[in-house]
């Protein structure tokens, strides 16, 4: 029998991560708080739903792909009651390990549970190719190694809030060195270097640059800034801090990371 699985969440990431397992077979319940953003993925196959608990009625898997802990708490306080007992909630938004912990204590105990946040931008969830940092009991993890195969390459952490836990430490370091990247291509450029762009590439710089210049990314800087708060709540780390205070100081939060960091450096 087919698996039905629920998504809920079909923002930058969402909508994309949501078309691979239509496009694997399984079959697919997808609720969003716009709802208009529901119809590309009823157009490939999936199903509507206009509520969350709608969504996940008949679920044995519920994957959640929502920006903060904030709406993924909301949500899933609105669709606990009515998931399946046995049902796996598959959360893979960025939220951190503490908020993973409470989100877990939405839920009741017999369903069970996954932390799944994934590292690469829409273009690798486009074509299933995101590293997936997965945490939670063998068995869960288990039961849905599958699914989560149907987004990228899976690596499983640990327990419970082990994935949340890796995710927010390797995002923060990116976030923080592809904003100290954008100050090093205005020292570069106030020094009157040749091609700034290429003297970085060869350098340790490399890949922080190259994630700076990518163009097939869309991570916004309001999310961004929001990984660096998670980031805050658990250690005070001053650079990590300055470099929240100038991405949210960004006139367009919508903007990619990249593009955002870049602009900003040629204001110097
Ligand atoms: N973009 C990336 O490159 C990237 C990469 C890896 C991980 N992530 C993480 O993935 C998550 C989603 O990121 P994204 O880029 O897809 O963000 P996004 O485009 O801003 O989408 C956010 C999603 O959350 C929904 N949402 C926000 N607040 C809500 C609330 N209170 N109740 C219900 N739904 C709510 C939005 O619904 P509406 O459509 O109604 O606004 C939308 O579906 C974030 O945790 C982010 O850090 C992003």
């Amino acid at each position: 029998m087919t698996t039905k699985i629920a998504f809920l969440g079909l923002g930058a990431m969402g909508a994309p991560m949501a078309a691979r397992p239509v496009d694997a077979g399984y079959d697919v319940t997808v609720w969003n708080r716009t709802a208009a953003r529901t119809e590309p993925l009823v157009a490939q196959g999936a199903t509507a739903a206009a509520t969350p608990a709608e969504a996940v009625a008949q679920a044995e898997f519920v994957v959640t792909m929502l920006s903060d802990p904030a709406a993924v708490t909301a949500v899933v306080g609105e669709l606990a009651a009515a998931l399946r007992p046995d049902a796996v909630l598959v959360e893979m938004s960025t939220v951190g390990p503490d908020a993973t912990a409470r989100i877990r204590e939405l839920v009741p105990e017999s369903v069970g549970m996954v932390d799944a946040p994934v590292m690469g931008s829409v273009d690798r969830a486009a074509s299933g190719e995101l590293a997936v940092l997965a945490g939670g009991s063998a068995a869960d993890l288990a039961r849905v190694a599958d699914l989560l195969r149907t987004f990228g390459t899976v690596t499983e952490c640990g327990d419970l809030g082990s994935g949340s836990a890796r995710k927010l430490v390797l995002i923060n370091g990116i976030v923080a060195g592809v904003a100290v990247v954008g100050e090093t291509l205005a020292l570069a450029e106030r020094l009157g270097l040749a091609d700034p762009r290429a003297v970085l590439e060869a350098s340790p710089l490399a890949a922080l640059t190259a994630r700076a210049f990518a163009t097939t990314t869309d991570f916004s800087v309001e999310m961004a800034a929001k990984d660096l708060r998670l980031a805050g709540e658990v250690l005070d780390l001053p650079i990590m801090a300055a470099a929240r205070r100038v991405l949210e100081s960004a006139a367009d939060q919508d903007a990619d990371l990249g593009v955002a960091v870049l602009d900003l450096s040629k204001k110097h």
